[in-house]
């Protein structure tokens, strides 16, 4: 019965991973075992998102993260999981997180071929009122076996070899690319295990949702402020587009995969850089969203091909259905 097969033919994310790997003869399951790391971090935050009222885990850490940011107890909780599963993996060279001023330089004994950028806990905003947030990562690989240095992760997200978020949100869900499409795993808490429930994540070609914090609209450009425009009061008599915003990346950027849409956050007069941090914010969705036939742009070029200079680094971003961005780079391609 189709039933029963499916209950027992599971497909965790190791086995998935596993199969992925086996089209690469060479691969000796250090990603494998990389992944199983971060599944750990992700499995971590999850049971602590999900009991942090309990725990106490609600409120301020009482520090300042390099971001000027008020550090939340479960930033730093979440941060110090991950950064120390993934040095113990033994396959990593270099870390950086949100919740580091430097990136972390794994010592020889532990070095493994693998950076791994990454937000521990995206959407901090929103731990103490219980709305979705999420874990965000990019894996690079490392080619010279020196000493490793911040050159190794100051890389064009062109040069991903895989990129997911991790979503707590009223199921744990794990989106990940290895480069061969986009793939869903929602976690089973009976089992512990992700197990695939989204094969092949296509986002449909156009959406009717933007995502943008219309609370900054003062401060945007002219293309941005067009284009939002167009979305409020369309002029071709088409339906206007809705809002929908979470004020999560990971929250706003997986509605966007599943339903279709827009989601932005642009560059304005007081950061012309935008918000989001090109490292593990921009590359890793700028990465999901072209796999699952999508693009990513960030007012000039495309995402994945930027450059970051600094590891903290911000972009503006537009990701989302290919069609909804063609429009809004269309408006920035004629401003210039
Ligand atoms: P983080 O909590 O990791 O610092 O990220 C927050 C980001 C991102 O999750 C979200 O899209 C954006 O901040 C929301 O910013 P605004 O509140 O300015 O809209
Ligand atoms: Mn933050
Ligand atoms: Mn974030
Ligand atoms: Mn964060």
């Amino acid at each position: 019965h189709e039933a029963d097969a499916y209950r027992t033919d599971l497909m965790t994310i190791t086995r998935f991973v596993l199969n992925e790997q086996s089209k690469y003869p060479e691969s000796r399951g250090d990603f494998t075992i990389l992944l199983s790391n971060i599944v750990l971090g992700c499995k971590f935050v999850c049971s602590a998102v999900n009991k942090a009222g309990l725990a106490k885990l609600i409120g301020l850490a009482g520090e300042t993260n390099i971001q000027g940011e008020e550090q939340k107890k479960l930033d730093v909780l979440s941060n110090d999981v991950f950064v120390k599963a993934l040095v113990s993996s033994g396959r990593t060279s270099v870390l950086v997180s949100e919740e580091d001023e430097e990136a972390t330089f794994v010592e020889s004994s532990k070095r493994g071929k693998y950076c791994v950028v990454f937000d521990p806990l995206d959407g901090s905003s929103n731990i103490d009122c219980g709305v979705s947030i999420g874990t965000i990562f990019g894996i690079y690989t490392v080619e010279h076996s020196d000493e490793p240095t911040t050159e190794d992760v100051l890389k064009p997200g062109n040069e991903m070899v895989a990129a997911g978020y991790c979503m707590y949100g009223s199921s744990c869900m794990l989106v990940l690319s290895t480069g061969t499409g986009v793939h869903g795993f929602t976690l089973d808490p009976s089992l512990g295990e992700f197990i695939l429930t989204h094969p092949d994540i296509k986002i449909p070609n156009k959406g009717n949702i933007y995502s943008v914090n219309e609370g900054n609209a003062q401060n945007w450009d002219g293309p941005t402020t067009k284009y939002v425009e167009r979305c409020k009061y369309p002029k071709d008599g088409s339906p206007a587009k809705s809002l929908r915003y979470v004020g999560s990346m990971v929250a706003d950027v997986h509605r966007t995969l599943l339903y279709g849409g827009i989601f932005l956050y642009p560059a304005d007069k007081k950061s012309p850089n935008g918000k989001l941090r090109v490292l593990y914010e921009v590359f890793p969705m700028a990465f999901l969203m072209e796999q699952a036939g999508g693009q990513a742009f960030t007012g000039e070029k495309r995402a994945l091909d930027l450059v970051p200079k600094e590891i903290h680094e911000r972009s503006p971003i537009f990701l989302g259905s290919y069609d909804d961005v063609e429009e809004i780079k269309a408006l920035y391609a004629a401003e210039e």
